[in-house]
């Protein structure tokens, strides 16, 4: 059983928080019977739900799990006719990114059709982990490690990485970082405000999510997975 205003908002008919409004303004019926209560489960197999009368079908929500491939854009559609990760997935429906990744940055991004799953692995009131393993163009000073992790200010708004690791024992240059944030150019902004640049960047986890297939490919994600994700970060 779904919630009515879960079950109008799933169809695209508007967001759940105007579904309500149109169940209180008495333009909701289920099986011929107007329903006023906020409350109210339907079945999504079996009632009818109209709205001013009409049928609304409840949409299907599909979720895919995308290594992304350097060279691809974040967009629906690139005005410079670019290749863009949703050319990469096979699907007639119409699906958008969860979030967005640089031009040559690679690693796990999620594109679904669902709004309310975008919004929640996005907002930074839940506070989504994103991890990314970062190449630098000089070695970072252990200095910089603390003040990456008290936080530095990103066009005025402080920001910070939650832990910064090396991984390789060889080298400084390659770091692993962890961070809720989801600014735009974020990682790149940070390590320029200490006059490092990054040469290249891989995110490889995004909330409960990894990068577990090919740079390139693609994966459905399954119902167990969007619902411990929901779980997780709904509060
Ligand atoms: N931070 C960046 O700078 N770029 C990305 O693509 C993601 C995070």
């Amino acid at each position: 059983m779904t919630r009515l205003n879960k079950y109008i908002a799933d169809s695209g008919v508007t967001s759940r928080r105007k579904s309500e409004e149109l169940i209180l303004q008495g333009r909701i019926s289920v099986n011929g019977k107007t329903v006023k209560e906020l409350s109210f489960k339907v079945d999504p197999e079996k009632d009818i739900v109209c709205f001013d009368g009409e049928k609304i079908a409840r949409q299907k929500h599909l979720y895919f799990l995308l290594n992304k491939p350097k060279g691809t854009v974040t967009t629906t559609n690139d005005e410079k006719n670019r290749r863009t990760v949703i050319d990469l997935i096979r699907t007639k429906e119409k699906i958008f990114p969860v979030g967005r990744l640089d031009y040559n940055t690679t690693g796990v991004l999620l594109l679904t059709n669902d709004g309310y799953f975008a919004n929640l692995l996005t907002h930074p009131k839940n506070n989504v982990p994103r991890k990314y393993e970062v190449t630098l163009d000089r070695e970072l000073e252990e200095d910089d490690v603390q003040k990456f992790l008290k936080g530095i200010l990103i066009d005025g708004v402080k920001g910070k990485f939650t832990s910064l690791k090396f991984i390789k024992r060889s080298t400084k240059k390659i770091v692993e970082v962890t961070t809720t944030e989801g600014r735009n150019h974020f990682v790149k902004n940070m390590f320029k405000a200490l006059s490092y640049s990054v040469t290249s960047l891989n995110r490889t986890h995004f909330g409960i999510f990894s990068a577990d297939i090919p740079a390139g490919t693609y994966r459905i994600l399954s119902s167990p997975e969007v619902k411990k994700a929901i779980e997780t970060y709904a509060k």
